[in-house]
């Protein structure tokens, strides 16, 4: 069975795509858009040696090269902070930042980089973000990319995240579609959203590459419109490449190309500028709805679903 769903997932990347997605056009955004207008990355593990990202420079430069191949113009480097585990202060990554940005600058690649990170749940984040212990997003003071730990939904979320957004930070879920507990029960994430979270899904989910289960979720959170960024939580140069062209095409069809733009470009951007969002009305999903909105989205591409 696991088998037959990448099979199907190949072929749904295909359909959209072509036999091979990662060799797309150059700047397809730009085609279409003109140039003047780019995506930016807002969660991506660009930087060296800080984490299980790029595993060298010359790997965190061959990232760069595809995403501005990409038509992402800016990335918000975001190692993991994991408390015990990875200790990616702000002073760390700020000055992993500056470094990685010199290197840029002697290789001729014109990518912007903004310091950020990817803060693993951890009930002292407001008070380590407050006393300038770890990034917020671009420094700003303004949005947290916050992870949870795998296949556990802590109890009292509502709590933290009031605590964090008392201190005008927002806190922004990094990729909820691959959570298990999540996907069983979107209701909790709904209610979230409704109370200010904002979400970001990844690009590599849209397209399948986490499976068909991830896909749908994906599909149905933006179809329920609780996704807020889409970005590529690129770790290297396999499976999760630093390009958002592809799942920019797939979002267009479900919630149409003026959101999805804001999704890849217009969100991100104000982000890392520290400005307010003006977020569209989440629709409260339920579980047995997942399917349908796949069913339609299959339908939508001449693929038979299952
Ligand atoms: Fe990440």
């Amino acid at each position: 069975m696991f088998r037959a769903r990448i099979q199907r997932s190949e072929q749904l990347r295909q359909a959209s795509f072509g036999a091979d997605v990662r060799r797309a056009p150059i700047c397809r955004v730009d085609r279409m858009y003109g140039p003047g207008l780019r995506m930016y990355d807002l969660h991506n593990h660009i930087l060296a040696g800080l984490d299980d990202g790029a595993r060298n420079w010359s790997q965190s430069l061959a990232m760069a090269q595809i995403a501005l191949q990409d038509g992402i113009r800016g990335v918000v480097c975001t190692p993991h902070w994991v408390h015990g585990s990875f200790d990616n202060t702000r002073n760390r990554v700020l000055k992993a930042v500056e470094q990685f940005k010199e290197k840029l600058e002697e290789n001729g690649i014109p990518l912007q980089l903004y310091p950020g990170t990817e803060l693993r749940l951890d009930f002292e984040l407001a008070n380590r973000i407050a006393s300038g212990e770890v990034l917020t997003l671009n420094d700003t003071g303004r949005y947290a990319l916050i992870e949870f730990p795998d296949a556990i939904l802590p109890r009292n979320m509502e709590n933290f995240f009031w605590e964090l957004q008392s201190q005008d930070i927002t806190p922004i879920l990094a990729h909820p579609e691959r959570h298990m507990p999540l996907m069983q029960e979107p209701a909790d994430l709904y209610r979230w959203v409704e109370m200010g979270v904002l979400v970001q899904i990844t690009a590599a989910s849209l397209l399948g590459l986490f499976g068909t289960e991830i896909q749908e979720h994906s599909v149905l959170l933006l179809d329920h419109r609780m996704v807020h960024v889409i970005a590529t939580d690129s770790h290297g140069l396999q499976a999760r490449v630093p390009r958002l062209s592809d799942a920019f095409e797939i979002a267009a069809q479900i919630v149409g190309r003026k959101e999805a733009w804001r999704l890849v470009s217009e969100n991100p951007l104000r982000i890392i500028h520290g400005e307010s969002l003006s977020p569209r009305e989440p629709v409260q999903p339920s579980r047995n709805q997942a399917h349908s909105v796949l069913k339609k989205f299959l339908s939508f591409l001449g693929l038979t679903p299952r």
